[in-house]
């Protein structure tokens, strides 16, 4: 019996068959501006919109098994979109950290971001450090936020600190490996991905937790960011516990 909860339904979830459910789910939030477009709003419309689906999704974790979320905001491609987007979506960042991630800090979620900070706004750097200090103690869902996170960057900048330690004798370039150089990306402290969702029903990755991903699950579904719920996060991962996983063995 599945041991994951259906928050849809009455029956507790009891009637659908399957094994564990995932520990890291990371989430590509698409869909955002053809969300708006369908309603003739502005793109920044279904942001707003899309950032307000954040909160329920990360209540459901817990009841969900999920100990891990982490959560595509920005990439490193999306500054190549028009300034007043672009713009419109760093004051969004701002404003949903100091009010709601604040309010999620209460909820003993705990908040990281990944992504290359030098590139963004001071302020807004301010608060994400802020608020990862600020939950650093809280040992519920731990909550990860990708802004201005590029999978190709990651792995180029982690390079850069590997090359460095090499450089300064601190690392022999034969222990290099698929234990320390993971140590080296943003995601050090983080377990692998079981599951990555894609929303909009675009089936491509866009350089998201490129190393971390090897083995993950995908779900790639229709419905547009601002619409998902925690039921279809439910769904997902109740589908998730059916699925055989090989990691390259045959099953015995
Ligand atoms: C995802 O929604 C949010 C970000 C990339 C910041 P989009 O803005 O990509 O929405 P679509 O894909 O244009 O509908
Ligand atoms: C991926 O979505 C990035 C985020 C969800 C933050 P995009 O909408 O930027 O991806 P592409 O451009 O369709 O590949
Ligand atoms: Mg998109």
């Amino acid at each position: 019996m599945s041991n994951i909860p259906d928050i849809a339904s009455k029956d507790g979830g009891a009637l659908s068959m399957g094994g564990p459910g995932p520990r890291h789910v990371a989430i590509i939030m698409d869909g955002n501006g053809r969300w708006a477009q369908a309603r003739g709003r502005p793109r920044l419309f279904g942001h707003h919109a899309g950032a307000k689906r954040i909160r329920e999704v990360v209540e459901a974790c817990p009841k969900l098994g999920i100990e891990y979320l982490t959560i595509f905001a920005f990439s490193t491609e999306n500054w190549k979109r028009t300034q007043t987007e672009v713009a419109g979506l760093m004051s969004l960042f701002r404003r949903y950290i100091s009010k709601e991630m604040t309010a999620l800090a209460t909820k003993n979620v705990r908040v990281r971001f990944i992504g290359d900070r030098l590139k963004l706004d001071e302020k807004l750097v301010k608060l994400m450090d802020n608020l990862e200090v600020e939950t650093e103690g809280n040992d519920g869902t731990h909550l990860t936020v990708a802004l201005n996170y590029g999978g190709r960057d990651e792995v180029a900048r982690a390079t850069k600190r590997l090359a460095r330690d090499v450089a300064e004798g601190q690392l022999n370039p034969e222990d290099v490996n698929e234990e320390t150089l993971p140590r080296y990306l943003d995601t050090h402290v983080l377990p692998d991905p079981d599951l990555v969702i894609r929303t909009s029903g675009e089936a491509r990755i866009s350089n998201f937790l490129l190393w971390q991903s090897a083995y993950a699950e995908y779900e790639f579904i229709d419905t547009l960011w601002p619409d998902f719920t925690a039921a279809e996060l439910g769904r997902l991962c109740r589908k998730f516990g059916r699925r055989d996983r090989r990691f390259g063995k045959v099953k015995t």
